[in-house]
């Protein structure tokens, strides 16, 4: 039976980086006997363009009937692309959040490790790094401030805008649940963070993350407000094995914790939901302007790819020779040239896909 994969193409170099991991799929397929039907769809600044708004009714229901979607980035420059001229709610980023909404992906699962090959990228000194690190975030990713009422009005001749943070106690116990299942396949650690010391959804959020803990009782867990968080990440990010967290803060701290690994071209993501269903996304955005010039780093999304396979297909071999064949790629001194160091060889953005085909 063939696996429908849904493939977004984006925009920038989402369409470079993704003819990257679909050829890694494609060997994958070759190799385990294994059959890919994929089925193209817009999204973004690509389905302005074509029909004008960044999601359409129809690309979301095609979307709904695939096994799984693999995803570049997208968007563009936002002071010069004409998508930004639009109204808010038809730039790309709304199709981006809307493709998460109507597939009911809550879950945001971003890795962020440090690769020994990369030690030398990361901005941090050797004494913090020690023997690395390798950490998770958990960002609840359909609820509180991204998707509660906004508006912007004017009251006695002063322009305000109001956005609502409003998080129901069943989106914080599944995301939670999610945390602590993700915590007992690694290290066994939550650290959950919120703002209790200001918010009442926060303080909701350690109500129902407590309650939740009482199931999980080989997790070590605790909770940690996000000023500090943001601190200890770089402070200290060995002390992290899965950071749960709500929507902003954790957009907000998957950033911080990738760039502290120096090397955010090589990370992937997982938007899940409770079935086997996911969307997979580097962690980097679109970088329009590096696009077209075969130098941007396609690894991100090529390890996207291998999350898909494990997370929806169940294809834990395959995925896992993807992950050696990467490693080994960077073993063997290839680099693109965001991770190029001394020594090494620079490839491109096709040399560097190739490279890892040949390491399947
Ligand atoms: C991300 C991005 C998006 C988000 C934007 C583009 C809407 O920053 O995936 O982290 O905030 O979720
Ligand atoms: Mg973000």
């Amino acid at each position: 039976m063939a696996f429908k994969i849904g493939v977004i193409r984006g925009d920038g170099i989402g369409p470079e980086i993704v003819a990257e991991a679909v050829k890694v799929l494609d060997k994958v397929a070759e190799k385990y006997g294994q059959e890919f039907d994929y089925t193209e769809i817009l999204l973004g600044g690509a389905s302005i363009d074509a029909a004008g708004e960044p999601l359409t009714k129809e690309a979301l229901e095609t979307a709904g009937k695939m096994d799984a979607v693999l995803m570049g980035s997208i968007g563009g420059n936002t002071t010069t692309s004409p998508w930004y001229k639009l109204p808010a709610n038809l730039r790309p980023e709304a199709g981006l959040l809307a493709i998460r909404k109507g597939l009911g992906l809550f879950a945001n699962m971003r890795p962020a490790y440090l690769y020994e090959e990369l030690k030398a990228a990361c901005p941090l000194r050797d004494e913090i790094i020690g023997d690395g690190f390798d950490l998770v975030v958990m960002r609840e990713l359909t609820g509180g401030l991204y998707f509660g009422e906004r508006r912007t009005y004017v009251e006695d001749g002063i322009e305000k805008a109001v956005d609502t943070l409003t998080y129901g106690e069943d989106e914080i116990r599944r995301i939670a649940l999610r945390g602590f299942d993700i915590a007992m396949k690694r290290r066994k650690k939550v650290t959950s963070v919120d703002k209790a010391n200001v918010l009442d959804s926060s303080r909701l959020w350690r109500k129902i993350v407590n309650e939740v803990a009482m199931d999980y009782p080989e997790v070590e867990y605790e909770h940690m407000l996000v000023d500090n968080a943001a601190m200890q990440l770089v402070r200290d990010p060995k002390q992290f094995d899965v950071i749960l967290t709500e929507n902003m803060f954790g957009d907000i701290l998957s950033d911080e914790a990738s760039m502290v690994t120096g090397s955010i071209g090589m990370l992937s993501s997982a938007s899940l939901r409770e079935d086997s269903f996911g969307l997979y996304e580097p962690s980097h955005g679109s970088a329009p302007d590096i696009a077209g010039q075969n130098i941007a780093n396609p690894i991100a999304t090529i390890l996207s790819a291998s999350m898909l396979l494990r997370y929806s297909l169940n294809l834990d071999e395959a995925a896992d020779d993807i992950d050696a064949a990467v490693k080994k790629v960077l073993e063997d001194g290839y680099r693109t040239v965001d991770i190029m160091s001394e020594g090494m060889t620079q490839v491109g953005t096709r040399e560097m896909g190739d490279l890892i085909v040949e390491r399947i």
